[in-house]
């Protein structure tokens, strides 16, 4: 949860998922700014010294713990849902037990894509992190609303099977395939459908299996 004192003194707090990776010293976020928006309208406006309010307690569904091992792992993302996956694409752990990790993101426009395109491309040289990401990081954009590249929404191509022809990899399975899905509830019902049209079964911190699904907030 992060947030702002409001004008009535009392917190407004909203639930954030944290981009920076679980090793930095730095806390990273990724918001949408909504004009009139209690928190956004003010949060987009906040410069170094101003105060803000961090809950300590983070809680969340997508974690490798919650995962039974496996050979590929994807990250199902639409809007600013990317968040959490920026933390995990820059996590060592995803590399050492993956041997290859897809980012699959969605957005209405091409402009929505940048911040997963910039963070993507910068990794391959990253001191850190590069040499666990080995190659190992695919990046699979596609946009609804503008001309791009790959069109339409991910649950479309990958029902239709053009995801996996695109990046030339095998149908998802159970046995090699494992996925991580947040954005939107209306994205999260879909995918959950046909990932267990997959063969995948959901999973929990207490009880690990092929996927685990997590709600996108929005500011
Ligand atoms: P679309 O433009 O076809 O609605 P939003 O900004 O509404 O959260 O949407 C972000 C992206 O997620 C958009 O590209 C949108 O496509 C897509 N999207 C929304 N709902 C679903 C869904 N149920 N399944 C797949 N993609 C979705």
């Amino acid at each position: 949860m992060i947030g702002l004192l409001g004008d009535n003194g009392k917190p407004l707090l909203r639930a954030y998922s944290i981009a920076s990776p679980s090793w930095d010293d730095e806390l990273e976020f990724y918001s949408i700014k909504v004009q009139d928006g209690p928190l956004t309208s003010r949060l987009q406006h906040i410069k170094p010294g101003d105060d803000i309010i961090l809950r300590p307690k983070p809680v969340g569904t997508l974690v490798h713990d919650a995962l039974i091992p496996g050979k590929r792992l994807y990250f199902f993302a639409t809007g600013t849902g990317i968040a959490p996956f920026a933390s995990l694409i820059r996590d060592p752990e995803t590399y050492e037990e993956y041997d290859e990790v897809i980012l699959a993101h969605t957005c209405r426009d091409v402009a929505e894509l940048e911040y997963g395109r910039q963070l993507v491309e910068s990794l391959a040289d990253d001191p850190l992190i590069g040499e666990f990401i080995d190659g190992k990081l695919r990046y699979y954009p596609t946009t609804t609303r503008e001309q791009s590249p790959v069109m339409g929404r991910i649950t479309d191509r990958l029902k239709s099977g053009e995801m996996f022809a695109d990046l030339g990899v095998p149908e998802i399975s159970p046995e090699n395939d494992r996925a991580m899905v947040c954005g939107s509830i209306g994205l999260n019902t879909d995918l959950k459908e046909i990932l267990e049209g997959f063969g995948l079964r959901e999973g929990a911190n207490s009880d690990p299996a092929e996927y685990v699904v997590e709600k996108a907030f929005v500011g």
